[in-house]
């Protein structure tokens, strides 16, 4: 069973999908493991520590994949490098599929079996293998941390003999995972906390968390969590209501993190150009959803966008900007998958194609895109 672990070529991306860790479970497992050079430079991991661990250190991209039967990714490969991959190989990675189906097709006719994580079921056994949670937990984190590097103020309050420095206000918009994680940050840097999120559930973490929860809770919001426990698209009288009331809560805001995004659609538009507007100079938004459109209106995806005196942090890939710990917990997902595909006796590949994890990752296999969600329609 030959494993590769390629240096990932999209620009930006700092991560990479296999750590020191990792590459001695797979040796154990019973691979042989090929680590492109320099693939883990980006996360402080170094050629030397994955040799120690077992793997070959390759000189390009084309010498760690070729033969390789299983490859690990942080994102989708694209036309170049599946020409490297042999047909039939498992490709295990993020594969970012909606709004992408013509790259998720050029996967399925390169004959690849490629497996999506974001789309692991998030059952207890699959827990560990949740790379939306894991990575976006960093980003909630990081998310904090780089509004508090914009913002010219303190965070905590502050009673010196030179007089009382206020605690910032942080409003956390969207309290799944990165924004309960965000509102746990800014608590520890001593601001004053509230969050919403239309989810009925997040009520109570965020209370946990010793924010004050701020919602319109009528009854749509009692209805308005899936039973996979997410968010659904709100109704426009719903929109409305919940606008009137952020608007007047943001304005005496310091610091609003976003973070709500719905399964498969565009991020729903939270902050309007006036909300914006209202906010005291030196006030610091960030945008985490603006890969998916955006939650405010003026976010710019990569930059910091001002509008007026207001600062906007559209920074994409939030969670390869804490790169080293976001590796370490994204290898660690994606071994504990590759794990359940291994016949540990034999020590060789044995996918159950009929197990529940593999069933919902998979997009594409035998030449084709098999997943229900991108499948062409059959009659
Ligand atoms: P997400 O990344 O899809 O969305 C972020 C948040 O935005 C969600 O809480 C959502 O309700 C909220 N949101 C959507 N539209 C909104 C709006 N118009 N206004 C305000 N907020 C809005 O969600 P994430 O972080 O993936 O979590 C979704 C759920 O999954 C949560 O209940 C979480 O606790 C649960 N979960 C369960 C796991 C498990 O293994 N059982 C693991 C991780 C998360």
């Amino acid at each position: 069973m030959k494993l590769a672990v390629p240096r990932e070529s999209e620009a930006g991306e700092s991560r990479v999908a296999a750590t020191p860790d990792t590459v001695k479970k797979f040796v154990a497992l019973g691979f042989d493991v090929a680590v492109e050079k320099g693939a883990g430079q980006l996360s402080r991991l170094l050629d030397a520590d994955y040799e120690a661990a077992g793997a070959t250190i390759a000189a390009d991209a084309k010498t760690a994949m070729a033969d390789a039967d299983v490859v690990l990714k942080v994102r989708r490969p694209n036309d170049d490098e599946l020409k490297l991959i042999k047909k039939g190989a498992l490709v295990i990675g993020s594969m970012d599929p909606y709004g992408h189906e013509d790259a998720v097709k050029a996967m399925g006719a390169a004959g690849i079996s490629a497996f999506a994580m974001e789309f692991m079921p998030r059952i207890t056994r699959a827990q560990v293998m949740d790379v939306l949670s894991s990575q976006a937990n960093l980003a909630g984190y990081q998310a904090v941390i780089d509004a508090a590097g914009e913002y010219d103020r303190a965070m905590p309050m502050m009673m010196t003999a030179a007089g009382t420095v206020p605690a910032a206000r942080v409003f956390v918009m969207g309290a799944g995972v990165a924004g309960l994680q965000a509102i746990a940050t800014a608590r520890r840097l001593g601001a004053v906390v509230t969050a919403t999120d239309v989810r009925p559930a997040a009520k109570e973490q965020v209370e946990s968390l010793g924010a004050k929860f701020i919602a319109v809770e009528d009854e749509e919001f009692k209805q308005a969590e899936t039973a996979g426990g997410y968010a659904k698209e709100m109704s426009d009288e719903y929109k409305k209501k919940q606008a009137e009331l952020v608007a007047s809560h943001i304005a005496k805001q310091d610091i609003v993190i976003t973070t709500a995004l719905i399964p498969g659609r565009p991020a729903p538009r939270l902050i309007n150009k006036d909300m914006v507007a209202s906010m005291k100079p030196g006030s610091v938004i960030v945008d985490l959803a603006v890969e998916r459109g955006g939650n405010v209106e003026g976010a710019k995806p990569g930059k910091i966008a001002k509008a007026g005196e207001v600062k906007i942090i559209g920074h994409l890939n939030v969670s390869g900007r804490i790169a080293a710990s976001a590796s370490l917990l994204y290898a660690k997902n994606l071994a504990a998958f590759l794990e359940t595909m291994v016949d540990k006796e034999a020590k060789a590949l044995k996918v159950n194609w009929d197990d529940e994890l593999v069933k919902a990752t998979v997009l594409t296999r035998d030449g084709q895109v098999v997943h229900p969600a991108f499948a062409p329609e059959t009659e």
